[in-house]
């Protein structure tokens, strides 16, 4: 049996494209997210910064990185000398995948299968842009991006040519990583670093 998988219409219109995401069907996860949550930036932008999901607040507000995760991110981001305006921010996966634990929805891992099923959006989204730069936070982000699953701990942190298209894609830590830390010395430690991961992209944009 194929396997389903979005199928986006042939444009490179990012409104266009946000649109027809709306009524994705590619993965079960729509079914339960109140809507798809597009990327957000210029076409223009030299950068483009993949997470994992929409969270609770990106879930209702229809936009990325707005929640607890996207401020710490916007923080790194101006700590890095870089601008908002830069960047284009994105997801691998459109929709946000939860469970009930009491009165709070409780974020799920997506799968191999959903993320391999939202992969033509970020796709098209890659192609409409042409970034220079494509930062991948986390393992999920990262596994889309590449086509494969990363080794968080030795792949991040450097340039990586994609053999095939030839990007240059960094891999960071996902700023929930930094909010869940083990300890604060932890999360200091990978909030350092994501804010170098981000130094390192613009240094490649000159
Ligand atoms: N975490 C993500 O990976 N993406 C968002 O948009 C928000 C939180």
């Amino acid at each position: 049996k194929p396997q389903r998988q979005a199928n986006p219409p042939d444009t490179t219109s990012l409104k266009k494209l946000a649109q027809a995401a709306q009524e994705c069907t590619g993965c079960d996860l729509y079914k339960n997210a109140s809507q798809a949550v597009f990327g957000q930036g210029s076409k223009k932008a030299k950068i483009m910064i993949v997470g994992e999901q929409p969270g609770d607040k990106e879930d209702l507000a229809g936009l990325p990185f707005v929640g607890p995760a996207g401020e710490l991110l916007r923080h790194c981001i101006t700590e890095a000398g870089l601008s908002i305006d830069d960047i284009y921010l994105t997801n691998a996966v459109k929709h946000f995948k939860w469970k009930p634990a009491g009165k709070v929805r409780l974020h799920q891992k997506p799968s191999l299968t959903e993320i391999r099923a939202c992969h033509p959006w970020l796709e098209k989204e890659m192609e409409a842009i042409k970034p220079k730069i494509i930062i991948a936070l986390g393992a999920t982000a990262a596994t889309s991006v590449l086509g494969r699953v990363p080794k968080i701990s030795t792949e991040r942190g450097k340039v990586i040519q994609d053999d095939k298209t030839g990007d240059m894609i960094i891999i960071s830590w996902h700023p929930s990583a930094i909010l869940r830390g083990y300890d604060l010395e932890d999360s200091d430690l990978k909030r350092a670093q994501l804010i170098a991961d981000l130094k390192l992209a613009k240094k490649k944009l000159t």
